[in-house]
């Protein structure tokens, strides 16, 4: 039976929420202040009619907008996105009780993502590849992804050309293609080590496809052109399938508020460093440490910090930072940290870092949940929460990031 709701505010997955005598539902694509029909189901429900609309719709700009699961915000001015994704991270910090001013969303989209994954499923003796459905494993066959850098425009075919090749072994693959300095850089997962047919056909489906760089979990099958990506003034082959901030854009964005906030600091920890897009900036003025668990994407920084002339001294260490961070003894030799975990946060670090000196730490996050609650701990270690900017480089997803700002007062040393 439909039933007719008037939209109260978004959620954090972009539906569209009303407050009704049964509690919260969740209606897909909905926007505040618009009233709709729906049809419930639980908790959620299916938009049936849309009665009035809100001035910040808007025509979603891509074909598979309605099926496909990456998007979430296409129907939304861009006005209302931004305060959308601001209230985010606004809520997960008045949530964790602190209180700071948090500024508006910083776009970081700029030409688009640099890197996509795509799905490859067997159906009906045939190879198909797409992208995840919202809120199920289907499929959606895509050309493009309009959110994608120009470059990445011949990803789907690349995938199924790959795909194509490791069909006989009928498993699900990944496929993440990046878009590199010497063209597409391709890692396949969900599958074994390759025979030696399957090396030699993805070799020959490599030249083909013209590919730089193509590997399986990482494990190079053919390397045609370096696979490089520009960090500033150095250019970095990062191993393949390493982590990569999503947008070029987007990275210049965070390094930016990055380095605002370390001003002239001398020595800088880079923690959660990966191929190094901070410390390889950073360090044309500062004397930058490294810290990160996946060693390749170490070396690959080294590399490019000595093949760049005129930066300061990078060192590198590779380092699980949540079973051994570094200790405060050791935090406070540098003038500025900057941590960048994954999503779950750097709690263990985190925890070190509170009772540490270290005057200014810049927390670079994509997780306002994990964020929040480790900037809790900082602040009970005497930190104090100066800005926090949210930055948008997930553009019309549910994603958000933010840079964090920190500082402690130098404590005078007591007279004896
Ligand atoms: C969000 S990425 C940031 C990387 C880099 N700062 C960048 O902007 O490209 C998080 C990084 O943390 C690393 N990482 C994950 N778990 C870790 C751990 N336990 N100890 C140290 N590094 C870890 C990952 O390898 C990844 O490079």
């Amino acid at each position: 039976v439909a039933e007719r709701v008037t939209i109260d505010w978004l959620g954090a997955r972009g539906d569209g929420v009303a407050a009704t005598a049964e509690g919260p539902v969740f209606v897909a694509s909905a926007l505040p202040g618009e009233t709709v029909e729906i049809e419930r189901a639980g908790d959620r429900a299916r938009l049936f009619r849309l009665e009035t609309a809100s001035p910040d719709r808007v025509e979603p700009f891509c074909p598979y907008y309605d099926r496909c699961g990456g998007c979430v915000a296409q129907h939304m001015s861009s006005v209302l996105m931004a305060q959308w994704k601001r209230g985010i991270v606004a809520g997960a910090l008045e949530k964790a009780g602190l209180v700071t001013e948090v500024a508006d969303l910083v776009d970081g989209h700029g030409a688009g993502r640099r890197r996509i994954t795509l799905h490859a499923r067997q159906s009906d003796g045939a190879m198909r590849v797409g992208l995840m459905a919202a809120r199920s494993h289907d499929l959606i066959e895509i050309a493009t992804c309009p959110v994608t850098e120009p470059a990445l425009a011949g990803a789907s075919a690349v995938a199924q050309g790959v795909a194509q090749v490791l069909a006989r072994s009928r498993k699900p693959l990944d496929l993440q293609v990046t878009a590199t300095g010497g063209g597409y850089d391709v890692d396949v997962r969900g599958h074994g080590a390759p025979s030696e047919r399957d090396r030699r056909e993805l070799t020959a489906a490599a030249e083909a496809l013209d590919l730089a760089r193509l590997s399986i979990h990482g494990d190079v099958v053919v390397a045609r052109r370096e696979a490089t990506i520009d960090m500033g003034r150095a250019v970095v082959l990062p191993p393949p399938g390493s982590f990569l901030q999503a947008t070029a854009a987007g990275e210049d964005v965070l390094t930016g508020l990055v380095r605002d906030a370390v001003g002239p600091a001398k020595r800088v920890a880079d923690l959660f460093a990966g191929a190094g897009p901070f410390s390889l900036r950073l360090a044309e003025r500062a004397e930058v440490h490294a810290v990160e668990s996946d060693g390749p994407a170490l070396v690959a920084l080294d590399r490019a910090a000595r093949a760049t002339p005129g930066l300061r001294r990078v060192t590198t260490e590779t380092r699980d930072l949540f079973r051994r961070p570094l200790l405060i003894l050791e935090l406070d030799r540098f003038d500025a940290v900057v941590l960048d975990p994954p999503r779950a946060g750097a709690e263990a670090q985190v925890k070190q870092l509170a009772g540490s000196k270290t005057p200014v730490v810049a927390y670079v996050s994509c997780d306002p949940g994990s964020f929040a609650r480790d900037a809790a701990i900082l602040v009970r270690g005497g930190y104090k929460l100066e800005l926090v900017t949210p930055v948008d480089q997930f553009k019309w997803s549910a994603h958000v990031e933010l840079v964090g700002v920190f500082r402690k007062a130098a404590v005078a040393k007591r007279r004896r």
